[in-house]
Formats: structure tokens, C-alpha cells, sequence
């Protein structure tokens, strides 16, 4: 696939606290040090994208292996953008969050599976929690612009975590929950559900492995077993179905998150 040198049009950090999160592989939760809205010029890649879809970006030399994103939004002039979390020790996203307008940023794309809005759906219900706002964001854009309602549920830990508002999509209804009451209504996103879901055609959803599960073991509860379709993410080695690095079994059989994914729905999730 080409590589696209895109160039740096904002930089932005727009969540600016520090968040635990649990990494794939430790034990122990580690540190965001913040999010960043990341806008590239690249009119290459704009007509292809689809919400859902991801980029791998290269990151300067500071990592072997290129990094995957979503792709956050997409506009009229050929502009992408990625919001993305930094970790503390996360050599790839530090490198991105220290790009300043008008530096180059390698990347390749548009890739994997997108999400797939039913023709009968009316009525979405996007459940986001943390950075699990990221490839909904497009998705939600899309769906307003194909006349569908959305409602987004927008979950964090804490108020400093949560998206703001006044940059989400207009003609959206948005629904916020923190875990520790600081904005909206307290608790997780995932408990907001049921109250959201009647109405629901369509479910989609971007957060951690651990609300997967729950959605997953609950689904005649909480879904009321309305299609669901979940974003996957996992470590990548290429980003394009060569290494078999992203692989997971699924009730289809085995499966890359790359090429396969990272859109699944949820009930073939083993
Ligand atoms: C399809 C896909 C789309 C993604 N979209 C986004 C996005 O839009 N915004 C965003 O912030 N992140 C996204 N990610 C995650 C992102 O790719 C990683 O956070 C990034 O690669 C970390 O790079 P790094 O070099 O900074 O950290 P690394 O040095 O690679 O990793 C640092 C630590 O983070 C852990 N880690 C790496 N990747 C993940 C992960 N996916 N989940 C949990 N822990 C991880 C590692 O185990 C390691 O301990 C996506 C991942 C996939 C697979
Ligand atoms: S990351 Fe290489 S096959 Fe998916």
C-alpha cells in the first residue's frame, strides 16, 4: 500500500488530565498523560475513509513498527484527524503528540472493515467509553448526514476525561456518564443502556475489553439482542494481514483485526 506524507494542521491536546488505564500486557494500570486531536492534510486518503476504518502511522523512526489509529473525522478539504491517548511510556504517541504544524507524518490507509449502518436502521445508539469516542465520532457524523438520530453515550472516569462537548457533532443527542459523578450521571456508560436501548436500531460500541465482555454475557438484558458491532483494538505488527500478530478466534474462525476487523459484531466475539 502507497505511504501518504501528510502534513500537520493542528495539534491540539484537548484532555488534559492524567487517566489509569490497564495496558494489554502488564499487570498494572499505567498513565495517560493526555489526548490529542491531530488534523493531517491528506486529500489522498479522504475519499476513500469510512467511519471505522484506521490509518498506521509511522512514528519517526522512534518505533519499528508503524502504530494503528482510527480514523476520527474526515472533512471537505481533505483533512483527517486522530484523536489518540498518550501513554506515559508509549514511545509512538509521544512522538505524535510532539508534531508541530507543518512537520510530516508518514502514514498508510484507509484500512480494515468499517462499521455498517442497516438500511431499515432509524435510530443509532453509540456507546463510547474513554478514547472509545475516536472512530464513533465519523460514524456519528455519517449517520446525521444519512438522516439517521444518534444518540451517543459518552463515558469516562472522570469529568477533566470527558470529550468536549462543544467539539462533538451538532445534531446529536449526547448523554454523559463519569464513574465518579464529576459530569453527568454517575457511573459507567455501559449502565446507561437499558435506558437507551428500546429505542435503539442499531448498537455501536468503542471501549475497553472488560465493557465488551459485560455487553457480550448481558446482551438479552442489556441489548435486548439488537445488532451490535463493537471496534476491536490490539497490538499490530503490520496493519495488513501479512504477520498474523492480530489474530483472534471468532465463531467465523480465526480472524486478523487488521484485515478482518477491527469492526465485529458482537455476538461473534469469542
Ligand atoms: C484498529 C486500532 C485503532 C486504534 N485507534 C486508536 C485511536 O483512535 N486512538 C488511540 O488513542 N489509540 C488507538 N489505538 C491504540 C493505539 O494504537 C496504541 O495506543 C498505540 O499503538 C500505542 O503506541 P505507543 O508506541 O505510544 O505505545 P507502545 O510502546 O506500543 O505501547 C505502550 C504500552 O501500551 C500498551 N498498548 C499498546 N497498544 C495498546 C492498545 N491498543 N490497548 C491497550 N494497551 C495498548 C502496550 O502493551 C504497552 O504496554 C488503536 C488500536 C487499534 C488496533
Ligand atoms: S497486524 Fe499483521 S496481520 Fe494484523
Amino acid at each position: 500500500m502507497k505511504q501518504i506524507i501528510a502534513k500537520v494542521i493542528s495539534n491540539t491536546r484537548i484532555l488534559k488530565e492524567l487517566e489509569r488505564r490497564r495496558a494489554l500486557k502488564r499487570p498494572q494500570p499505567r498513565d495517560v498523560l493526555g489526548s490529542y486531536l491531530l488534523w493531517l492534510d491528506c486529500p489522498e486518503l479522504t475519499p476513500k475513509a469510512k467511519p471505522g476504518q484506521f490509518v498506521m502511522v509511522r512514528c519517526g523512526g522512534k518505533t519499528i513498527l508503524p502504530r494503528p489509529f482510527s480514523i476520527h473525522q474526515v472533512n471537505n478539504k481533505g483533512n483527517i484527524a486522530l484523536f489518540f491517548a498518550v501513554w506515559e511510556d508509549g514511545k509512538g504517541t509521544n512522538w505524535l503528540s510532539q508534531r508541530h504544524i507543518g512537520s510530516k507524518v508518514e502514514l498508510f490507509g484507509p484500512l480494515g472493515v468499517d462499521f455498517s449502518i442497516r438500511s431499515d436502521s432509524r435510530n443509532l445508539l453509540l456507546v463510547a467509553g474513554g478514547i472509545g469516542i475516536a472512530p464513533l465520532y465519523f460514524l456519528a457524523q455519517e449517520a446525521v448526514k444519512k438522516t439517521r438520530s444518534v444518540t451517543l453515550l459518552l463515558g469516562a472516569a472522570t469529568a477533566s476525561q470527558i470529550y468536549p462537548k462543544n467539539l462533538l457533532p451538532s445534531r446529536i443527542k449526547t448523554v454523559i456518564t463519569t464513574e465518579d459523578g464529576s459530569a453527568g450521571k454517575k457511573g459507567r456508560v455501559i449502565d446507561l443502556v437499558p435506558e437507551f436501548i428500546d429505542r435503539a436500531d442499531q448498537v455501536f460500541a468503542c471501549g475497553p475489553i472488560p465493557m465488551y465482555r459485560e455487553m457480550y454475557l448481558q446482551r438479552r438484558k442489556f441489548l435486548k439482542n439488537k445488532p451490535t458491532q463493537v471496534s476491536l483494538e490490539t497490538v499490530m505488527g503490520c496493519g495488513r494481514g501479512v504477520c498474523y500478530g492480530c489474530t483472534i478466534k471468532t465463531k467465523k474462525g480465526l480472524q486478523e483485526i487488521c484485515r478482518d476487523g477491527p469492526i465485529f459484531d458482537l455476538d461473534d466475539i469469542m
